[in-house]
């Protein structure tokens, strides 16, 4: 039997799943961090243990699940998040950068809790590493790598030099403008760029159902 028709046509593949926000800490009650819920993320990583993959979830905080038979791993911090998917890049097939991870970061973290004064606070942040432009960087033959790009404008003109900077094969382009698309949605609006040049359009989609396109694009590309 086809391995499709029983669900399990992921099998044998290991897939790693970046999902979430990263918090950057200013002071021990304090952080940098934005409005990604994960739903993304978390939806490709089910989808792909429903498929058979052996598949790990390295997460920033958020409030959902895990999914049913996915090894979750918990980070916090942008560089936090970096080792824990450097450390494991190797034995992936498919890397899916789903998560929303800070670009910069207090440049000083304080040890206590920081006092307010009178005038304006300037809090000087520092660059974060990029996590998908390393992957890129050191790729292994026949690996898959996906990113994820959020944007309110240009979307397809950014979005289109994020798969060529990062050295990705697929970008999953959305933008926040879009109704339906964006933070905490249960819906998605993306337009899907390949590095072959080619780009596909699908319908407003509920995010499980792009997560499933996303791999079957990517089992589809290991194939060839
Ligand atoms: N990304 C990453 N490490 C970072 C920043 C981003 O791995 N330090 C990944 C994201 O997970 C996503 C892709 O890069 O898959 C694009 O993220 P995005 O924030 O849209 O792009 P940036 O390159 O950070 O550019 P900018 O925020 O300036 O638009
Ligand atoms: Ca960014």
């Amino acid at each position: 039997i086809e391995k499709a028709l029983t669900g399990q046509d992921l099998a044998g593949k290991h897939v790693l799943v970046t999902a979430g926000p990263t918090q950057e800490a200013m002071d021990p009650v304090r952080f940098l961090s934005n409005h990604s819920t994960g739903k993304m993320g978390y939806a490709i990583a089910g989808r792909a243990a429903m498929r058979g993959a052996e598949v790990t979830l390295v997460s920033g905080p958020t409030a959902l699940d895990t999914p049913k038979g996915v090894n979750r791993v918990d980070i916090r911090s942008a560089r936090d998040m970096y080792d824990a998917v450097l450390s494991r890049a190797a034995q992936q097939d498919f890397i899916i950068k789903a998560a929303a991870v800070g670009d910069y970061r207090p440049a000083a973290t304080a040890d206590e809790k920081l006092k307010k004064g009178d005038g304006e606070l300037n809090i000087r942040l520092a660059r974060n590493p990029d996590i998908l432009a390393a992957l890129g960087a050191d790729k292994r033959p026949g690996q898959l790598l996906c990113g994820f790009a959020m944007e309110t404008q240009n979307l397809l003109d950014n979005a289109e030099s994020k798969l060529r900077r990062k050295n990705c094969d697929m970008l999953v382009a959305n933008s926040l403008r879009d109704k339906g698309a964006g933070f905490g949605t249960d819906t998605n609006i993306a337009t899907l760029l390949f590095a072959d040049g080619h780009r596909e359009q699908p319908s407003i989609m509920s995010k499980a159902d792009l997560a499933d396109l996303i791999l079957d694009r990517l089992l589809g590309m290991s194939r060839r």
